[in-house]
C-alpha cells in the first residue's frame, strides 16, 4: 500500500468555457475481461497464515473470483489450479535488475512461474515491481527493459494474448489531480513514464494505479469532505466540479481515475485502461487515525464494490468501468506501526469478517449477506477420517442437532463426511453462540460469511430459515424447502450548485483567495 503522500489538488474554479474531451476507447488484449471485477490483494505479513489449500477453499467459499499476489508463491499457485480463480503474479522490486538486464532470466521468469501453472492455475496477470518509481527510483531505468524482457518471453510462450503485464504505480506520480482535467505525470519523470505509455498502448495493458481516498482524505481534512472519500451521497453544495469540463465528480477515487486519464491524454495516450490494483480503508487505526474506523471501512468498500458492479464508469468515462483490487483480504498483523497498516484486511487471519460489507443486491461477491451471520463449514482439504472423528464428536458429546443430515433428511444429500460434518459443525458453532473456539475442530474448519444451504438444506442461523416459512413443497418428501506530492492547494472559490427542473445552475458563492500551500 502506498504510504506515500498521495497529492491532491482542491480547485474549484468556475470557467466560462470548458472543454469536451473524446476518448476512443479502443479495443486491447484485455478484451478477456469485459466485465469489471472486484478481486483483492492478498498480502503475507501474516503470523498464522491459512494453508494454501485452506486459502483457496475460503476464496471459493467467498466467491472471490480475482485475486492479486505480491510475489509468485509456488504453493499457492499450485493451489489454484483448478480453482478457477482469477490470479495477478508479482515481480518484486528486488528482482527488477536481473529480469531487466537479461532475457533469458525473464525467460526462466516465465517458465517457472508462469509456463508451469498456466492454464490450470488461471494467471492472468504480471504485475512487474511495485510503485518503482515513487518508492525505489534508482530502479526505474531498468523497469521497462524488465517488462520488455518478460512481455517478450510471454510472446515466445504464446501467452502474451492471455496474460496482461504492467506496473503498478502509487498515486503521486500524477500532479494536481484535481480539478482532473488540470491533471499531469511529474514532469521529472517522463523520461520513464513515456516510454512506458508507450508499451502499454502497443501490447494493449492497463495502466495499474494504487489509489487510496483515504490518503488523500487525511491529508487534505477540510477541503475534501469525507462523504466525498467514501462514496456518500453529497449534497450538491459539496461536489467537486471540474471547472474545465463542468464534470460533477461525487467521490474522490473517479476524480483519481479521471485525472490519470486526463494525465495521459497530455502524452497522448488514449487508448489504456485504468485498473486499480489497489484501493482499500483501515478499519483501526492509532489515535491519530481517527477515520481508521470498520465504519468508515465497511462503508468505503460496500460502496466501492457496488459502484464496480453497477458499471457506472467516471464521469469522463461513463462507458468504461474500472476493475479494482481492495486492498486487502487479510489483516496482516505482523506490519509495523501506523496500527492502520495491520488492519487493512475485509478478514481476520482467522477468517472472520472484520466487518460486514453492505452487499445486498450484489450477488456476486463476498458474504453478499447484510445480516451479520457466519457459518462454520469444514475445509476443503480436511481428510475424511478425520472429518468422520470430528462428525462423531460434534452429533455424540458435542450434542449438535444432526437430525437433517439423517438418511431421507433434507441434508443428507449430497452422502459425504464433509457435507455431514460441515452441517454438524455449523449447527454446534450456531448453539454454541458463534463464540470464538466454536469454530475450531483442530482446522478441519473455518468460518464463512456465505449462506452453505443448498437446494431444500437449510443450515443453522441461515436467514433462509427465519425470512421464508418453511413451505411442505411435497409430501413424498419429508423435508422443508425454502430455499504526495508536496500539497499545492489552491482554493478558488466554491460553488453552490442547484438543480431545478433538471438544469444545473452554478452559482459562485465566495471567491476565496488563492492559497498555495506547500507541505
Ligand atoms: C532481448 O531480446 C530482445 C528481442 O529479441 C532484444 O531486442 C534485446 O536486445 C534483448 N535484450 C538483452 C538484454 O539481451
Ligand atoms: C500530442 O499531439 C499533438 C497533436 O498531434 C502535438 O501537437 C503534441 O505535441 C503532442 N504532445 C506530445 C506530448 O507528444
Ligand atoms: C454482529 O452483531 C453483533 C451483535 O448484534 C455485534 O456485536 C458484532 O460486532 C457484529 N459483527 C460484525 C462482524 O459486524
Ligand atoms: C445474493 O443476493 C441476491 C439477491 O438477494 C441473490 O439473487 C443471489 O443469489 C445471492 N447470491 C448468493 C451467492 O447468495
Ligand atoms: C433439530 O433440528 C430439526 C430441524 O431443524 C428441528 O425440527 C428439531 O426440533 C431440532 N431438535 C432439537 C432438539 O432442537
Ligand atoms: C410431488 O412429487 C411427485 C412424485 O415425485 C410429483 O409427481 C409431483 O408433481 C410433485 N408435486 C409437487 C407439487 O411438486
Ligand atoms: C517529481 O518526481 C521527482 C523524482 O522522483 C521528485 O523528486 C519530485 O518531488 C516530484 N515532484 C512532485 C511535485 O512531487
Amino acid at each position: 500500500m502506498a504510504l506515500t503522500s498521495t497529492p491532491f489538488f482542491v480547485s474549484f474554479l468556475i470557467l466560462t468555457t470548458f472543454i469536451i474531451i473524446n476518448f476512443a476507447a479502443e479495443s486491447s488484449t484485455y478484451e478477456e475481461e469485459k466485465e469489471p471485477f472486484v478481486g483483492v490483494n492478498i498480502g503475507t505479513d501474516i503470523s498464522n497464515i491459512l494453508s494454501p489449500q485452506n486459502l483457496v477453499s475460503f476464496l471459493t467459499h467467498q466467491k472471490i473470483t480475482h485475486i492479486r499476489l505480491y510475489d509468485a508463491n509456488p504453493d499457492i499457485l499450485g493451489a489454484l489450479s483448478g480453482s478457477g480463480i482469477h490470479v495477478i503474479i508479482g515481480v518484486p522490486n528486488n528482482q527488477l535488475i536481473g529480469l531487466g538486464s537479461s532475457n533469458t532470466t525473464a525467460a526462466t521468469w516465465i517458465r517457472k512461474n508462469v509456463v508451469a501453472y498456466y492454464p490450470k492455475t488461471l494467471i492472468t496477470g504480471i504485475s512487474v515491481g511495485d510503485e518503482v518509481l515513487t518508492t525505489v527510483p534508482s530502479f526505474s531505468p531498468i523497469l521497462l527493459p524488465a517488462l520488455q524482457s518478460l512481455y517478450n518471453s510471454l510472446v515466445s510462450s504464446n501467452l502474451h494474448k492471455k496474460i496482461i503485464i504492467s506496473t503498478p504505480h502509487a498515486a503521486s506520480v500524477i500532479l494536481n489531480p484535481f480539478p482532473p482535467s488540470q491533471a499531469f505525470f511529474n514532469q521529472t519523470l517522463s523520461s520513464v513514464i513515456t516510454p512506458l505509455l508507450n508499451f502499454l498502448s502497443e501490447t494493449g495493458s492497463p495502466l495499474m494505479l494504487n489509489l487510496y481516498p483515504y490518503y488523500v482524505f487525511m491529508q487534505n481534512k477540510g477541503f475534501v469532505p469525507l462523504e466525498n472519500s467514501l462514496f456518500k451521497p453529497l449534497s450538491p453544495s459539496k461536489e467537486m466540479v471540474d471547472p474545465n469540463t463542468l464534470l460533477h465528480y461525487t467521490n474522490v477515487l473517479d476524480a483519481m481515475i479521471d485525472a490519470a486519464y486526463f494525465s495521459m491524454k497530455n502524452l497522448n495516450f488514449t487508448d489504456i485502461v485504468v485498473l486499480v490494483t489497489e484501493t482499500g480503508w483501515p478499519s483501526k487505526g492509532d489515535l491519530k487515525e481517527p477515520y481508521a474506523t470498520k465504519e468508515n471501512a465497511d462503508t468505503y468498500n460496500s460502496n466501492l464494490i457496488k459502484r464496480v458492479f453497477g458499471r457506472s464508469g467516471t464521469p469522463l468515462h461513463p462507458e468504461t468501468t474500472s476493475s479494482v483490487y481492495i486492498y486487502e483480504l487479510f489483516n496482516e498483523d505482523l506490519r509495523s506501526p501506523p496500527v492502520s497498516e495491520a488492519n487493512w484486511g475485509l478478514f481476520y487471519v482467522n477468517t472472520t469478517p472484520t466487518y460486514l460489507l453492505h452487499l445486498s443486491e450484489i450477488g456476486t461477491f463476498l458474504a453478499n449477506d447484510t445480516t451479520n451471520q457466519t457459518y462454520c463449514i469444514a475445509t476443503d482439504d480436511a481428510d475424511s477420517k478425520t472429518l468422520q472423528a470430528a462428525l462423531d464428536w460434534t452429533c455424540g458429546p458435542g450434542r449438535a442437532n444432526c437430525s437433517e443430515i439423517q438418511p431421507g433428511e433434507s441434508c443428507y444429500q449430497p452422502n459425504n463426511v464433509k457435507n455431514h460434518a460441515s452441517y454438524a459443525f455449523d449447527s454446534y458453532y450456531q448453539t454454541q453462540g458463534k463464540g470464538p473456539g466454536a469454530c475450531d475442530f483442530k482446522g478441519i474448519a473455518m468460518i464463512t460469511t456465505s449462506d452453505p444451504s443448498h437446494r431444500s438444506c437449510i443450515f443453522p442461523g441461515s436467514k433462509q430459515l427465519t425470512k421464508q416459512t418453511k413451505q411442505v413443497v411435497n409430501s413424498t418428501q419429508s423435508s422443508n424447502a425454502g430455499e504526495k506530492l508536496r500539497l499545492r492547494l489552491r482554493i478558488f472559490s466554491s460553488i453552490k450548485i442547484s438543480a431545478i427542473s433538471n438544469i444545473l445552475h452554478i452559482h459562485l458563492v465566495a471567491v476565496v483567495p488563492s492559497i498555495l500551500f506547500v507541505l
